[in-house]
């Protein structure tokens, strides 16, 4: 039974899946859900290439390395036990991805089979990605690294001795070099959701792949994909029986003071007082704090806590009526919000709303960084970090030109997306990078729910508040691809 990768919304029991899940790694159909990661960029050692690759196949032999089926597995086990009141058995989630360097420290030479992007690497389409040159990014990404390790655990010691552990052990054995550690660490909410640090939900608006995780309302937005999404065959597994995925890794470090201090500045400039104050935010990121769009919102004002579990609302789009108002003119939601730039919902120009999500990616990311005083707890603005904090941000895809290059570059980056009339959208306020020496500019509704070029004002503050410090493009491969090493 082969799998149909044109089919969305698939069964976890649907033969076609079953047959392939022991052979594809866990986290690309559904995140790990681990709340503590972490992940070590390597550079095999040359000399020790067959010792290289007979550990990495003792991997996936010994199931050291998570297939899509052990996750379930693990995942059932977990809430079984939980919702029989009894401790959960926490178990690692563990991922192994590699560059294309890495495939050619492992001897494969001839890669024309994956996607260009990939073969490329990260640092060749800095200019193109508006990144900072790579002399500033962080030392462990300056020099490309082979391979990544990712480990995911429930408890945070667990986590940190299992990669010192790994890390002693790869230097022991001489096998790679550790350029770089990053750990991640999820902070949540009074309710329980994930919050990135400049305090807003997280997380929401995902693709999803199975009929099990489908959520009950998609009426204005099916976020069912097919598995052509994020899968491809992986080019040196079993043909029609090995897929794998490629994976974008960013680390993205977030200058929380500027951008709540820049949040303010427009609050007032909007003249936006007490509770509506938190509207300014919102309307940069598109959805308040916690997680209500602003375009769902019937009203300006701060959406409280309480309404909490109606905030994560995923099933919108910005022409629905929401009270006889549509949101196509950015009257609540402008054009430039950050999850407006990055997902259009139909609503993009030039591309048919069957193409335009084409470009969604499954996000897999997570905040690092320790702070003394977190997101939920409110810090005033001398309490808040300006660097040394931020979002691992990951991302599988099936084509990373088209998917998180796209997004970044023809979206994100780029001022006139959607439109260039009446006024300039302006780059996404969160991650957009402008082109050296662009100005920004932003236009914002003074008076809630109105869009008319008349009642826009010009802000001119939302950029910078994110930089990127490394990262690289790699491939999830198959189990069999390392059996077969
Ligand atoms: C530090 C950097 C970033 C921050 C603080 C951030 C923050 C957020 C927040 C708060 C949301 C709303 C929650 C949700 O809908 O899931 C969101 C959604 C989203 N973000 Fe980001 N993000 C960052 C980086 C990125 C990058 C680099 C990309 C892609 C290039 C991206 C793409 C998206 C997409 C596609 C959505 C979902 C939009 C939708 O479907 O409505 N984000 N982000």
């Amino acid at each position: 039974m082969s799998l149909d990768l044109t089919k969305s919304g698939i069964s976890q029991t649907d033969p076609g899946y079953l047959a392939i899940a022991n052979d594809l790694q866990g986290n690309i159909l559904t995140s790990h859900g681990r709340n503590f990661t972490g992940q070590l960029l390597v550079r095999f050692n040359p000399a020790k290439r067959a010792d290289v690759r007979a550990y990495l196949k003792k991997l996936a032999i010994t199931e050291r390395i998570t297939s899509a089926k052990q996750q379930r597995a693990d995942a059932d086990l977990f809430n079984k036990q939980k919702k029989a009141g009894k401790v959960p058995t926490q178990v690692f989630f563990r991922g192994v991805y590699l560059t294309a360097k890495g495939y050619e420290a492992l001897g494969f030479t001839n890669l024309h089979q994956f996607d260009s992007q990939f073969q490329a690497g990260m640092q060749a389409s800095q200019a193109d990605l508006h990144d900072p040159l790579v002399n500033d990014w962080e030392g462990g990404y300056q020099n490309e690294g082979d391979a990544l390790f990712l480990f995911a655990h429930g408890v945070e010691p667990t986590l940190r001795a299992k990669v010192a552990e790994f890390a002693a052990f790869l230097r022991d054995q001489k096998l790679a070099k550790v350029l770089a550690v990053e750990y991640g660490k999820g902070f949540t909410n009074e309710v329980g959701d994930h919050l990135e640090h400049f305090g807003y939900v997280d997380g929401v608006s995902q693709p999803v792949f199975f009929t099990q995780d489908t959520p009950p309302d998609r009426t204005n937005w099916n976020p069912v994909a097919p598995l052509k999404l994020v899968l491809v065959p992986d080019p040196m597994g079993t043909p029609g029986q090995s897929f794998g995925s490629y994976y974008v890794f960013r680390k993205l470090e977030q200058n929380v003071r500027g951008f709540k201090e820049m949040e303010k500045s427009l609050a007032d400039a909007l003249g936006l007082e007490d509770d509506d104050a938190e509207r300014a935010g919102a309307m940069v990121v598109g959805r308040f704090e916690n997680g209500m769009p602003v375009t769902m919102s019937a009203t300006d004002k701060k959406v409280t806590l309480k309404d909490n579990q109606i905030g994560k609302i995923n099933d919108f789009n910005y022409g629905q009526l929401i009270d006889g108002h549509d949101d196509l003119k950015g009257g609540r939601c402008p054009f430039q919000g950050h999850i407006r730039k990055t997902n259009p919902r139909g609503t993009g120009d030039g591309e048919s709303p069957a193409d335009e999500r084409m470009h969604l990616m499954a996000r897999r990311g997570i905040t690092y960084g320790d702070r003394l005083i977190e997101p939920k707890d409110e810090p005033d603005f001398d309490e808040m970090p300006t660097e040394g904090v931020g979002l691992l941000f990951a991302s599988f895809q099936s084509s990373i030109g088209e998917q998180f290059e796209f997004t970044q570059k023809n979206w994100a980056n780029l001022s006139s997306f959607p439109f260039s009339s009446p006024d300039i959208t302006g780059i996404d306020p969160v991650i957009g990078q402008p082109a050296p020496g662009e100005a920004v500019s932003h236009c914002f509704p003074t008076v809630w729910n109105d869009g008319s070029p008349g009642n826009m004002k010009q802000f001119d503050g939302f950029a910078g508040f994110v930089t990127m410090k490394g990262g690289d493009y790699f491939f999830a491969p198959s189990l069999t691809f390392f059996k077969n090493l």
